[in-house]
């Protein structure tokens, strides 16, 4: 399998491996459906996908990564880029094989040689933890509940001279 940037030619067969890995979703609003796919579309057509990274086996995209820079509401110094991880999708049956995790870890070794300074994370605690992200109390996202909200430094400091308001891209509105 092999882990590369997007090309024009994926866009499609993102789209679609994004729905499926988001049917039925728990976190799902059931009045608004799968909405994953149109918020790639909209940072891809905004040129705000930072990083997008696909999996592929053979001729099969089963697992893709985005990320898009998001925007620190600040009184403290001024900081520096942050992107938000966002959204994670492996193909329904390839779950649970590692895929996710090797996604998400080359997306954050990328990001370090382009001089990121940190990178935010909405989801399970107990999946995120491992690749190096924690509660920060400092970061807030307005009207989300701050159990799933985490965040690290790729410089490895912790981000304790932030006190933010993060907002994501338009694009996520939908
Ligand atoms: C979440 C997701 C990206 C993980 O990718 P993956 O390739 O299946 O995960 P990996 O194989 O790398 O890791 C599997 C481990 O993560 C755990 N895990 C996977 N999803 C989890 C979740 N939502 N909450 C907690 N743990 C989770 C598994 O239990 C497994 O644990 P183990 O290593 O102790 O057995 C994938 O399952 C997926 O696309 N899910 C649907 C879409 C989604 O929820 N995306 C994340 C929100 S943006």
């Amino acid at each position: 399998m092999n882990i590369g940037p997007e090309t024009a030619q994926d866009t499609q067969a993102i789209a679609a491996l994004i729905l499926a890995a988001f049917h039925n979703h728990p976190h799902q609003d059931p009045a608004k459906g799968t909405t994953e796919h149109r918020i790639v579309q909209g940072l891809r057509d905004a040129g705000a996908l930072s990083l997008s990274l696909v999996a592929q086996d053979g001729e099969d995209i089963v697992g893709h990564i985005a990320f898009s820079p998001v925007d620190l509401e600040t009184a403290s110094v001024s900081p520096g880029t942050w992107l938000v991880m966002a959204p994670v999708s492996v193909a329904p049956a390839r779950q649970g094989q590692g895929i996710g995790s090797r996604l998400i870890r080359q997306g954050l070794e990328q990001l370090k040689a382009l001089d990121v300074e940190g990178v935010v994370v909405l989801g399970e605690p107990d999946y995120y933890t491992r690749f190096g992200f924690h509660h920060q109390h400092q970061l807030s996202v307005p009207g989300l509940p701050a159990g799933y909200f985490m965040a690290q430094r790729l410089d490895g400091e912790a981000p304790i001279y932030l006190q933010a308001t993060v907002n994501f891209h338009p694009a996520f509105d939908v």
